[in-house]
Parts: C-alpha cells; sequence; structure tokens
C-alpha cells in the first residue's frame, strides 16, 4: 500500500509502498524544535487539562535497544533502604500481615505490617519476618501427643501434606518428640489412638543455626521426608521438607540489608502516645522502618512523632504520611522524614474525596509531591488506586520511587483471611478500607487482635477516640482470586520491565531522568481514546494476564 502522507517536505512521503530515504527522516525530524507529545508539565498543567490521574494519560515510546530483561528496578523506599522492585503492599488488616511481609520481601518488594492488633501481636510479626529462613518452615502444623490419629488425617486432608512433627506441648519451641508421616497414619484403623502410638521416634534432625544447603544435604542423604530443626535443648524450632527441595528456593531480588541475611521489615503505627510503645515492641524485635499511618499526615501529632522516632531510634527510618501537596510535604521532610507516601481518596476501598471533600487525582498528587521531595533526597510512595501494571508504570513515572497497592494484592494466597465463594459463585477474598464502619468497629472493640485486647487506640487512622459518631472514609467489600504473589509479583515486575523498555529506558533512574529532562513524552486521553484503549468490539473475550 503506498503511504503518503501529504507532508510538504516529502517526509515519509513514497508512491513506491517503501521508504527509501529514512536518514533524511532523522534529518527532517531535527527541524522540528519540539519532541513530539507533551512534556510531563505541560501534561498536568492543570488549567489547560484539569487535574490528571492515571487513566487519563499515556507515555509515548521512546526508542527500544535492549532487551526488557535488561531493565533494572532497583529504588529506594527510604532515604537510605532500597529495594530491588518498586512493590509494596499496604498496612490494612486484609492485605498485609506477616506471611505478606514474608513473601513481598522475598520477591524484592515490602509489606508493611498493619496496626490493627494488639502492640504484641504486631511485634510477633515483625519477629515472624525477621526470623524467617528461606527454605525453612518457620511455622510447622505441629501436633501434641493427645493429637488422635484422626485429627491427624483431618490435618493431612485439610492441609494436603502429611509429615507433622511432634512436640511435648503441641506448640514450636517445645521438646520435639517424634513425626507422624502419612505412611504411619495411612492405614491405621484404630481412629481414637493417640499419634504416640503410630509416630515414628527415630528421628534425624539437624542443629539451629544450620544453612539451607547444609541441611538439604542431611535431606537428600537421610532419604527422609521431613527435617526438624531442632536447639541445643532437643526443642523444634523449624522445619525442611522433601517437597521444598524440589521447589524454586532461590529469590534473587529478595529484600536484605547489605551484609545481612534477615528480610526487611517495615510495620505501621498511629501518632499517638500509646504509639511510642507500640514501636518499643517493633523495635525490639528487630523494625527496619516505620509508617506513620494518617491520611491526613500533616499535623502536629505526626511532625511530632518523626522528630520522637529519629532521636529514639536512629536506626529505624521513617515513612511519613499521607500527603497530596508540597506544603504538606515540606512540614513532613523538614521534621526529618525518611520517606514519603503521596494519596488522598484514590485508594479502591476509599469514599475519603466523596465524604470529606478533601484529596486530589493521584498521577497529579504524585508529580508534585515526588518532584518537590526529591530536591531533598526523600523516596517516595505512590499510594492508592493501582489497579493494573500500566497504573504502577504511570505512578513511577511522576516521580514516586515505589508504588503501594492495597485492593491489589488482598485476593491473593499471602493475604489474611480465607477465601470463599461469593453469590455470583466466584471465588473471593475479604477486603475493607481501614476507614470503613466494620474496620473501625473492630479496632475499637479489640477484635483486630488474637488476645482480644482493645486493639489499639493509636490505629485510628480515620477516628479519635473522642468520636462519638464513626464516619466512615471506606467501604469494606471482596476481591477476585488472585493466586499466590509469588506467581503475581514476578508478573507486575516482567510488566514492568516491558513497559520500561518501551519506553526506551533501562532503569527507574533512567524514567525519573527522562521524565525531568522532557525526553520521556505523554499524550492527555480522551473519553473516547480511553475506549479505544480497552479490549472494544468483541463478543466475549477471556482475559488472562500471565501464564
Ligand atoms: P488500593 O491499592 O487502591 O486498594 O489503595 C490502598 C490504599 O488505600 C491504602 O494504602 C491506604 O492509603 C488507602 N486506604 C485504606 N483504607 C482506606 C479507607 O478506609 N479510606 C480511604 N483510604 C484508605
Amino acid at each position: 500500500m503506498p503511504i503518503v502522507n501529504g507532508d510538504a517536505r516529502g517526509l515519509l512521503s513514497t508512491n513506491q509502498g517503501e521508504i527509501r530515504d529514512y536518514t533524511k527522516a532523522l534529518e527532517v525530524l531535527k527541524e522540528y524544535p519540539d519532541r513530539d507529545g507533551l512534556d510531563v508539565d505541560t501534561l498536568l498543567d492543570s488549567d489547560k487539562h484539569g487535574a490528571l490521574t492515571y487513566n487519563d494519560f499515556l507515555i509515548l515510546p521512546g526508542y527500544i535497544g535492549f532487551p526488557a530483561s535488561d531493565v533494572t528496578l532497583d529504588t529506594p523506599v527510604t532515604k537510605r533502604i532500597s529495594l530491588k522492585a518498586p512493590l509494596l503492599s499496604s498496612p490494612m488488616d486484609t492485605v498485609t500481615e506477616h506471611n505478606m511481609a514474608i513473601h513481598m520481601a522475598l520477591l524484592g518488594g515490602l509489606g508493611v505490617i498493619h496496626h490493627n492488633c494488639s502492640p504484641e501481636d504486631q511485634a510477633e510479626m515483625v519477629r515472624k519476618v525477621k526470623r524467617y529462613e528461606n527454605g525453612f518452615i518457620s511455622e510447622p502444623v505441629v501436633l501434641s501427643p493427645k493429637t488422635t490419629v484422626r485429627e491427624a488425617k483431618e490435618l493431612k486432608a485439610k492441609w494436603g501434606f502429611g509429615g507433622f512433627p511432634v512436640t511435648e506441648t503441641g506448640e514450636l519451641r517445645s521438646k520435639l518428640v517424634g513425626i507422624v508421616t502419612t505412611r504411619d497414619i495411612q492405614f491405621h484403623d484404630d481412629l481414637n489412638q493417640p499419634v504416640t502410638a503410630v509416630m515414628s521416634t527415630d528421628l534425624v534432625t539437624a542443629p539451629a543455626g544450620t544453612t539451607l544447603p547444609e541441611a538439604n544435604e542431611v535431606l537428600r542423604s537421610s532419604k527422609k521426608g521431613k527435617l526438624p530443626i531442632v536447639d541445643s535443648e532437643g526443642k523444634l524450632v523449624s522445619l525442611l521438607s522433601r517437597s521444598d527441595l524440589m521447589k524454586n528456593l532461590h529469590y534473587p531480588l529478595a529484600s536484605k540489608l547489605p551484609d545481612s541475611k534477615q528480610l526487611i521489615c517495615a510495620a505501621a503505627i498511629g501518632t499517638r502516645d500509646a504509639d511510642k510503645e507500640r514501636l518499643k515492641l517493633l523495635a525490639e524485635a528487630g523494625l527496619d522502618i516505620v509508617v506513620l499511618d494518617s491520611s491526613q499526615g500533616n499535623s502536629l501529632y505526626q511532625i511530632e512523632m518523626i522528630k520522637y522516632v529519629k532521636q529514639t531510634y536512629p536506626e529505624i527510618d521513617v515513612i511519613a504520611g499521607n500527603v497530596v501537596t508540597r506544603e504538606q510535604a515540606a512540614a513532613l521532610i523538614a521534621a526529618g522524614a525518611d520517606g514519603l507516601r503521596i494519596g488522598m481518596g484514590s485508594g479502591s476501598a476509599c469514599i475519603t474525596q466523596e465524604v470529606m471533600a478533601v484529596g486530589r487525582p493521584q498521577a497529579l498528587s504524585v508529580r508534585r509531591v515526588a518532584s518537590f521531595a526529591a530536591r531533598f533526597g526523600v523516596p517516595c510512595i505512590a499510594d492508592g488506586g493501582i489497579q493494573n501494571v500500566g497504573h504502577i508504570v504511570k505512578g513511577l513515572a511522576m516521580g514516586a520511587s515505589t508504588v503501594m497497592m492495597g485492593g491489589l494484592l488482598a485476593g491473593t494466597t499471602e493475604s489474611p483471611g480465607e477465601y470463599f465463594v461469593s453469590n455470583e459463585g466466584q471465588l473471593v477474598k475479604a477486603y475493607r478500607g481501614m476507614g470503613s464502619i466494620a474496620a473501625m468497629e473492630d479496632t475499637k472493640a479489640g477484635k483486630g487482635s488474637k488476645d482480644g485486647k482493645a486493639a489499639n487506640a493509636g490505629t485510628a487512622r480515620y477516628f479519635s477516640e473522642k468520636d462519638r459518631v464513626l464516619v466512615a472514609q471506606g467501604v469494606s467489600g471482596s476481591v477476585l482470586d488472585r493466586g499466590s504473589v509469588t506467581k503475581f509479583v514476578p508478573y507486575l515486575i516482567a510488566g514492568i520491565q516491558h513497559s520500561l523498555q518501551d519506553i526506551g529506558v533501562k532503569s527507574l533512574k533512567a524514567l525519573h531522568d527522562g521524565v525531568n529532562d522532557k525526553t520521556v513524552r505523554f499524550e492527555v486521553r480522551s473519553g473516547s481514546a480511553q475506549a479505544e484503549g480497552n479490549v472494544h468490539g468483541l463478543h466475549s473475550f477471556d482475559k488472562k494476564l500471565y501464564s
């Protein structure tokens, strides 16, 4: 087909069906004073385009001169701490407890442990993250000598695996007395007998401190299915499983501090006096980063808390927020914040903008705050409103160093809570805003904590103790099953790498530099452009995102 674009200078014009003089095209391009598309400041000029958020714009493609796998995503999350993937899970009680925090860190990101629980429970979660050793099962299912064969069979059916250690008290950190294997109980008909009647007692164990390769070697040579790890008093501390040996146990991106074997751990607290006590327990448990959790962070209380943390725990980095304006950010940076969390009203379970009339469209918020904070070397988190890989890249392009997700991760196996079947027959998990009536009532009643203690006067991100009426800023609902973060996060990472390749930048720093020097260009999307950019005109389709 002939290409005739009607350009007076003959750029790309041909009646031969081919472009004959490509170098000429590049030369002619030089005659254009500006690059195609908009620079970031023109894009975000609210007089021209209104206040934009992620769906309102696109990034123009650049030049691909490298494979996507060459794109590196190293990025700071605070002034001192960097990650290999720019992904954080939100401190919400339907998103991040220790299991999510461990897996986010293993995969190169970071999970921020929520505080809608007692300080002791939260500190225990921090401890679990810091104690976690890849490959070792740090919370094995443990039986007591009184457990019956029937119960052991039921547990095997529930968990889908056998091989349970038996300890004196039925708990971890108690003396190991045996192991019940699938073979021990499979054909045993006297279901009321205790497991001690069938368990194996000729145990092969390894001492605490054994490295993963050493432990794997013992497993291999002993031909056993499970290897209990015990301390000097014979108490069970963890377990290694042969079936895990078959799996890929390597997490090359794992978030660790230099020279440390432990995963980086972050947790959220409020800004009241009681939170100082909470922080003390978290610090003793080994916390690395504390996130001050307020929906409007520019307050006297937060400024004082930042100063307190910096003075009392110089080894812990403080992420302050949330903010959406430069002025808010300036106050928190001046108080000593090591990182900022940006977003107000953009969360998927959030009704703040509707109820409080306060907030800001997220893309604009991120750009305004992040470009300001960059002048002080303070990294920013784009928090809320992330629905897909494209939103992540746009948040990063606006200047954020990392993004934080709630709803997108709430449906994964690693989030707290059980799956259930919705009325429409789909597998879902609960997800709720921390300012939903349900979450706030649980906070007040102390239901967030296993021991039933008043959860936490300081959790109150969305209410104060003196409030007689709880005003909701969030909703509670459910999200679809997304499988495990061990598949989902690598998909997000690969998606970001491909996107940066299309933009023509090889790293997040190059993306930030390109946006700032105006070589990375943008375009505003009209309503019909948005419709065009989504699947349209199909009778039906299956939207499978990765395999
Ligand atoms: P999502 O990723 O869009 O679901 O947004 C998660 C973010 O929403 C969190 O990190 C919080 O900043 C914010 N958030 C959590 N709960 C509430 C709420 O009840 N109201 C408003 N914002 C909330």
